[in-house]
């Protein structure tokens, strides 16, 4: 089996890498990856002498450089993570989020259908395409579109190419709609690892509004399995959610990484909440139990102190990304600079 991961270096990317590298020992993977900001290869240091797997700079808007990979590794199967992802960004520079998330899948979908071979697309998604629930309720796989950021908009716009590159052209598409995300190599700017570091320099810990969005936390590794086990079982054509159950307000969370830190609470600070924040997110992840019999591993009572500590245990990591020095990792590695 040969696997092309886009947006490998990226948080989830690097965990699914990890995941697919340890548990299918006979897969060959290719990870593109056009490196911006939030694409770190140190991710994946312990995996630079494996023959299984290898790395591409490669800008998933480029179509004739996606062409000729594509043309040069033959996948048997396409995971696609790579995107702009966080929310705040995308309320200031929206453009981005455009090209990556919504010109790039479909450039994906394109190379993929040239192969003229059966190639498994896994397109990787959010629950935020649904928009915002109220205080009951939960997303299911039927739930209207309803996305209120220029992120989760690029995101569902990205999710409809995929859902007409089934129906158009009978492309063996497969995608997933899953909660927020925690764990190892998370970039500093999202909330949980934001907390841990400024939590860990006793600087403020900037709370958005009154603090009570709440948000549907899963373990990383459980999102991974949960990909891995839609790319080999999914039903073509279908869309998965992925969850935890684990709905938390930040203000709970927030408290939980001080307590765990030993930090006094008088570090939160409420600022001035996101322009048209989401409040409240929740899935429904029955479908993929049910037919994938798929169900998370770990609990947040286990995973959160284990995140903690990962992100204690690497402060090198998180210093070497604030001071901007892990962007030298590639030029140290390959012996040329980033193209971007
Ligand atoms: P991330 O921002 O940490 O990583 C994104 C990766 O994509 C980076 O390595 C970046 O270099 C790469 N990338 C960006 N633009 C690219 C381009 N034009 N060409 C090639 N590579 C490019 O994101 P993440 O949190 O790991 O999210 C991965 C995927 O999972 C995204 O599609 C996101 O929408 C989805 N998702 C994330 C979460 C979450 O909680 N983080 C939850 C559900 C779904
Ligand atoms: P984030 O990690 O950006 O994920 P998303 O917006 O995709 O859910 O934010 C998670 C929640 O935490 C969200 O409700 C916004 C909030 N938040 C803060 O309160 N302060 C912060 O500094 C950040 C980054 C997020």
């Amino acid at each position: 089996m040969r696997v092309i991961i886009t947006g490998g270096a990226g948080f989830i990317g690097a965990n699914l890498v990890h995941l697919l590298h340890r548990e299918r020992p006979d897969w060959t993977i290719l990870n593109i990856d056009a490196l911006t900001y939030a694409g770190n290869l140190e991710n994946l240091k312990e995996l630079e002498e494996s023959e299984r797997y290898r790395f591409q700079q490669v800008d998933i808007t480029d179509e004739e450089k996606v062409r000729e990979v594509f043309a040069a590794f033959q996948p048997d199967a396409v995971m696609h993570l790579a995107a702009e992802s966080h929310v705040d960004r995308s309320i200031l520079d929206p453009m981005s989020f455009i090209r990556t998330n919504v010109l790039g899948t479909q450039i994906l979908l394109n190379e993929t259908r040239n192969l003229d071979k059966d190639v498994r697309f896994l397109h990787v998604s959010t629950d935020e395409v649904y928009g915002t629930l109220g205080a009951t309720g939960y997303f299911t796989e039927t739930t209207p579109y309803a996305p209120n950021s220029p992120y989760s908009a690029s995101k569902a716009g990205s999710d409809f190419l995929v859902r007409a590159a089934f129906h158009t052209h009978g492309m063996d598409v497969v995608t997933t709609n899953c909660s927020n995300n925690y764990g190892p190599y998370q970039f500093p700017e999202k909330l949980i690892p934001l907390m841990i570091s400024n939590a860990v320099e006793d600087k403020a810990l900037p709370v958005y509004g009154d603090g009570m969005q709440v948000r549907d936390w899963l373990y990383v590794e459980d999102h991974c399995s949960a990909m891995l086990r839609v790319l080999e079982k999914g039903k073509a054509g279908e869309t998965y959610n992925i969850g935890g159950n684990n709905e938390r307000p930040n203000i709970e969370i927030v408290r939980a990484i001080l307590s765990h830190l030993d930090k006094p609470d008088s570090l939160i600070r409420y600022v001035q909440d996101r322009p048209g924040h989401d409040r409240r997110y929740a899935i429904d992840a029955s479908k993929i139990k049910n037919e994938l019999g798929w169900e998370p591993s770990w609990t947040f009572e286990e995973a959160l102190p284990k995140t903690i500590n990962w992100y204690l245990d690497n402060r090198g990591w998180v210093e070497r990304i604030q001071s901007g020095a892990y962007r030298d990792y590639y030029e140290e590695q390959y012996g040329k600079r980033l193209t971007d």
